[in-house]
Order: structure tokens, then C-alpha cells, then sequence
């Protein structure tokens, strides 16, 4: 049964110290099989663990923007393997990303900014993904960016998805982890992950969009690092800017 809405603050504040596995279980035993975890192919791939072990039906997805990292499709397939799950691949709209290229070339993010894209590449097939779905997961966390995460829910309404006649919910199981537990849990129960973290990637995104950091550096200066961090928010999760 999906959660009233009207109890999802407080459900919220309940959950808000629990262990991302039991958010997950929680998500499954409301929406499953109308819940989906999104995975963008890299530490997240924690979720897809957890949900695996959880037992109840879901879906996992991933927009494929066409700008991934070769090692990111490679990952891809080896989850799909490792865990013998169907991964809903999206891509773009062949005639929108076209349309932009053509009239701006391959790379117009670094003079224009990375929104327009990221809305041909990522937020119109986020919808495409979304539209046959009552929930969704995803791996934010509030150490990923003090400036736009630092107050993400652990469960909302989706705001910048839902419509009046498709109400979304957004688990975010992760959000009270750092860094360091997700890679423990990695490490501990011998998790697949993408090869990029082991040659200084810590964010990984779309590959000209993403670098290397360098130790002490905080892994969003890794993403979109021509911009301010404040606008570092491609659009799947454009409530954070309201913030
Ligand atoms: S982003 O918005 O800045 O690109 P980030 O890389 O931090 O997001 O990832 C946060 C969460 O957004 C991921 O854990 C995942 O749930 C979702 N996400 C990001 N990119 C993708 C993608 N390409 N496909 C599916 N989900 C994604
Ligand atoms: Fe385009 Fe970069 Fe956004 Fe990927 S992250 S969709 S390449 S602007």
C-alpha cells in the first residue's frame, strides 16, 4: 500500500537515523514492483545490493546520456551479471540531441552551462523512466555537496516530478551515510564497482563533465567544474535548488 502523504513527514523523521537497508525494505513492502532504483553506474550501486537482498520485485534504471565513461557501460553490464537483473537502460531522444549538436556542437556545456543538456540527455528520459513508477531511489547523500544536499530526506514527495495526476515518491536510503560507510559496505560484502574509483574518481558522472580530484578535494569539485557550486544540480534533482 503507498504511504498517505500526509504521513510521509513523519515517516520521514522516523526513518531519518535508520540503516539505508531498512529504508530500502521500506520502499519495496509500499511500492513494489512500482519502485525503481537509479542508478547512475557508481557507488550507488550499493542500492541495487541492498534491494537485491531485500527479495521483493523492483526495477533499476539508468539514463544513458551517451556521454558515459566506456568503464560506466562496461559496469553496467557486469551489475546486470553479477546480480542476473534486467537494468532498463534509457537514452535520449535522437532528434533533440541532433537538434543540439548541430546548432551548438558537442561540448556547449562549457560556454553555455550544462543545463540544456542535461535536460535533452537526462531529465526528458528521467521522465520517460519514471512515468510507469509509484517510487523511486536514488543514492543521494548529504556529504556529496554541503551546498545543495545538505538537507536531502531520507523519504519526500518527489516536488520537481510528481503531477497532479501522478504522485511520486522519492527515497533517498543513503542520505545519512558518508563517503566512508558506502565504501565499507562496498569492501565488506564484496559489491562490484566501477574500476574509474580506483584511478582517483570519486563522483563519476558523464565523462566530459566529470574529472579526477586530488586528495582533500571534496568529490563534487570533480562535476561541472566551470560552474558555481551552488547550481551543481543537473536537473534529476532539481528540488535541491529550491533549498
Ligand atoms: S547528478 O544529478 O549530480 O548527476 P549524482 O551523480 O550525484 O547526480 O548521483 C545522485 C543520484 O542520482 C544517483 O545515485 C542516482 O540515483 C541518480 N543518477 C545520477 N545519474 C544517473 C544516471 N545516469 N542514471 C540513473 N540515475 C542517475
Ligand atoms: Fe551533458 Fe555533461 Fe549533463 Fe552529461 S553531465 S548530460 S554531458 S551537460
Amino acid at each position: 500500500m503507498p504511504i498517505e502523504v500526509a504521513g510521509l513527514t513523519e515517516l520521514a523523521e522516523a526513518y531519518a537515523d535508520k540503516d539505508p537497508k531498512e529504508i530500502v525494505k521500506l520502499a519495496l513492502e509500499h511500492y513494489a514492483p512500482r519502485v525503481g532504483v537509479s542508478f547512475s553506474g557508481a557507488e550507488d550501486v550499493v542500492l541495487v545490493d541492498m534491494a537485491v537482498k531485500a527479495g521483493s520485485r523492483f526495477r533499476v534504471f539508468s539514463l544513458d546520456t551517451g556521454r558515459l565513461h566506456p568503464e560506466t557501460y562496461q559496469f553496467l553490464d557486469k551489475v546486470r551479471a553479477h546480480y542476473g537483473i534486467p537494468i532498463e537502460v534509457f537514452s535520449p531522444r535522437a532528434e533533440a540531441v541532433e537538434r543540439l549538436v548541430r546548432e551548438k556542437g558537442l561540448y556547449s556545456f562549457y560556454r553555455d552551462g550544462h543545463k540544456e543538456c542535461c535536460g535533452i540527455r537526462k531529465v526528458e528520459p528521467l521522465r520517460r523512466a519514471l512515468a510507469p513508477l509509484a517510487a523511486w531511489i536514488t543514492g543521494q547523500r548529504r556529504d556529496q555537496s554541503p551546498s545543495t544536499r545538505s538537507r536531502v530526506a531520507v523519504l519526500e514527495v518527489d516536488a520537481a516530478f510528481s503531477t497532479p495526476d501522478h504522485e511520486l515518491v522519492k527515497f533517498n536510503p543513503l542520505a545519512n551515510w558518508t563517503s566512508k560507510q558506502v565504501w565499507d559496505y562496498i569492501r565488506r560484502q564484496g559489491v562490484p564497482y566501477n574500476p574509474l574509483h580506483e584511478r582517483g574518481f570519486v563522483s563519476i558522472g558523464c565523462e566530459p563533465c566529470t574529472r579526477r580530484v586530488l586528495p582533500g578535494q571534496h568529490e563534487r569539485e570533480g562535476r561541472w567544474w566551470w560552474e558555481e557550486e551552488t547550481q551543481k544540480e543537473c536537473g534529476l534533482h532539481a528540488g535541491n535548488l529550491r533549498a
